[in-house]
């Protein structure tokens, strides 16, 4: 999903383009690589970061003025330089770049290898590009043409730069679901993912809608939608400065990656969950369903907030699959002797799919025969490599230290993997099941409806900021969603914040009660509901202040607490989903009041690689 830039004009493309893609560097990703037309096709490519592709280049011709550059965040094929953007056509006459995500590559792939097309990469972007020259081909039609009948073929989300040797004056792109825009210069043109690589040289821009192909040329614009129909380009002027650009109009990543969930937990569940079949379709776990039925225990490893993820799972795994579950600290794991059996599941989670103490505790549990599986973000990282199979969260870089929508995306994938398992064992029946499926389904609008208006959110953040001392209780499936908004708050406003069991207070903690200290209760509606109200009138009778998470409409803890934040109704199983999102901003919003850097807190980094 990362980083695209095209240049088409006066000017030389190759510096416009490498310079485009390093305002795109905020982004992540994990390879760069670029094309430029000057009689014919020229592409640099590898894995890394731009600067290794620039040394790569040094030496070589870079002429030509029309250039498509693009850094990759790998879907398909881990990072490396043959999956490296551009990718080239069979014939040597087309290059393209792409970002997002072609869902059904895999049956267009085998039609043209049927065809004789030989494939020099894993990327499904390689698939499109194919397909697009054997449709030109065998329909003797224009490349425009070609693509807009490949476009409507297949399934998934593009942005897409197009070039043709044999037709040096143009680039084609075509977009759904990932962003493009065009800088509109005096005989040049722009094109970008979003507005940082095209400002410095000029402020007019298009923002390409879904399902609209450009074709653009230095002195001209054309606009189609995929009924080849002309479309007006509406120009518009950048009003924003290059740093809020590239936080796509957010103050902070952070706060951005927040608002992306409704979208990342889509693009997690999208191609797997589907409740119109009532079925979920995840390989990694198709095709190793014995181990999980096998299984005398699963064991779940992760750190941080992934170890919070665990814990949720622990639940959500032993309510539906009836399998034990035990969940470590990675850095615990690793250095006792534990006791591994063949045949033993380990559930791996990870962000960054690099943190050392997680990596170091499966290479021993592998060791010892363990079935390793991977809920990884970062496509092709060493604990992807490291598992024997696992599920991609697709949440997209994270560029924000603490962890928001990899969190979410985690739960979204474990919630996918425990009910498919449960309902394949038979521990979970048909009609639990399907209303479960449906209500995952239906979570991206939840979490969009929470993120509709947070400016009361805003204000309690604001209200509690200079506390000392938080607390943060919750019971149940909400017990682990406590632990995580103490971490985020503790990270990111470096309040100290404690998550505890709700019906722990009166094992100790209560004795912290006073009226300055905030503590958080999580308490959507579920089967410990009238425990925890009892929990919150225990704080309230010794003056402690109480901000709940509440599900719309509460009518006691809600008029209870002093303050409350509310997640719309959903089953209990799938309600962390929801309720970690009013943390996740109460955190932020704090941090903003204390005016701290809350994308890059203190003492903390993104991927923890060291021991
Ligand atoms: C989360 O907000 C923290 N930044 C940190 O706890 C993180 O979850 C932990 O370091 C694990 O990282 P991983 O998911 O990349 O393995
Ligand atoms: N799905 C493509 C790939 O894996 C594009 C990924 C991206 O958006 O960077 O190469």
């Amino acid at each position: 999903m990362c980083g695209i830039v095209g240049y088409i004009g006066h000017r030389n493309a190759y510096p416009v383009v490498i310079k485009g893609l390093k305002r795109l560097e905020y982004r992540g990703y994990d390879s760069a690589g670029v094309a430029l037309l000057n009689g014919g096709l020229k592409v640099h490519k590898k894995k890394g970061k731009v600067a290794d592709l620039e040394e790569a280049t040094l030496g070589k011709n870079l002429d030509g003025n029309v250039g498509i550059g693009h850094t990759r965040w790998a879907t398909h094929g881990e990072p490396s330089d043959r999956n490296s953007h551009p990718h080239v056509s069979n014939n040597g006459e087309l290059a393209m770049i792409h970002n997002g995500i072609i869902e059904n590559y895999a049956s267009i792939k085998q039609e043209l290898i049927n065809n004789g097309y030989q494939f020099h990469s894993d990327t499904d972007t390689e698939v499109l590009l194919n397909f697009i020259e054997d449709i030109k081909i065998n329909n003797q039609c224009t490349l425009e043409e070609a693509l807009r009948i490949a476009l409507r073929r297949i399934v998934g989300a593009y942005c897409i730069l197009l070039i043709d040797q044999n037709d040096p004056e143009t680039i084609i792109a075509a977009r759904k679901g990932s962003p493009l825009v065009i800088g509109i210069g005096k005989g040049e043109h722009f094109l970008a993912s979003d507005a940082s690589p095209i400002i410095e040289y000029t402020k007019e821009v298009v923002y390409v809608n879904d399902y609209e192909i450009a074709i653009v040329k230095a002195d001209e614009l054309i606009l189609k939608n995929l009924g080849n129909e002309k479309q007006t380009p509406f120009i518009t002027k950048l009003d924003m400065e290059l740093a809020h650009i590239e936080k796509g109009g957010y103050d902070h990543f952070m706060l951005k990656e927040i608002f992306e969930q409704p979208q990342t937990i889509y693009d997690c569940l999208r191609g797997r969950l589907l409740p119109e079949h009532d079925e979920i379709v995840m390989r990694g776990i198709d095709n190793h369903i014995d181990s999980f039925l096998k299984a005398s225990r699963i064991v779940m490893v992760g750190c941080g907030t992934s170890w919070h993820a665990a814990l949720i799972a622990e639940y959500i795994f032993e309510e539906l699959c009836r399998i034990p579950v035990e969940v470590e600290y990675a850095s615990e794991f690793r250095y006792r002797n534990p006791v591994i059996n063949e045949g033993d599941v380990i559930i791996a989670i990870s962000q960054s799919g690099e943190t050392a103490d997680t990596l170091v505790a499966l290479e021993s549990a592998k060791e010892k025969g363990a079935f390793i599986f991977g809920v990884v973000n970062a496509v092709g990282s060493s604990i992807a490599r490291l598992s024997h199979a696992g599920a991609y969260t697709h949440a997209g870089p994270e560029i924000g230290v603490a962890s928001t929508k990899a969190f979410t995306g985690q739960l979204a994938a474990l919630t996918m993997m425990a009910l498919k398992i449960g309902y394949k064992k038979g521990t979970l029946n048909q009609e639990r099941y399907t209303q479960l499926v449906r209500e995952l389904y239906a979570v991206p609008e939840k979490v969009k409806e929470i993120l509709t208006d947070t400016s009361h959110i805003k204000k309690i953040a604001e209200k509690y900021a200079s506390a000392s001392d938080f607390l943060f209780l919750g019971r149940g499936y909400n017990f682990p969603v406590a632990l995580e908004g103490a971490l985020k708050l503790k990270e990111i406003s470096y309040i100290h914040a404690e998550g505890y069991p709700a019906a722990e207070m009166k094992h100790g903690p209560i004795a912290l009660v006073e009226e300055t200290l905030p503590v958080v209760f999580v308490a959507t509606h579920d089967s410990y509901y009238e425990k925890i109200v009892s929990n919150v009138q225990e704080i309230k009778a010794r003056k402690g202040k109480v901000i709940a998470v509440a599900t719309e409409g509460d009518q006691q803890i809600s008029h209870m607490a002093d303050d409350v934040m509310f997640v719309p109704a959903c089953d209990e199983i799938i309600a962390p989903l929801l309720s970690v999102i009013p943390l996740q901003l109460l955190s932020y919003y704090a941090g903003v009041a204390k005016e701290l850097d809350v994308d890059k807190p203190r003492n903390l980094a993104k991927s923890v690689t060291v021991e």
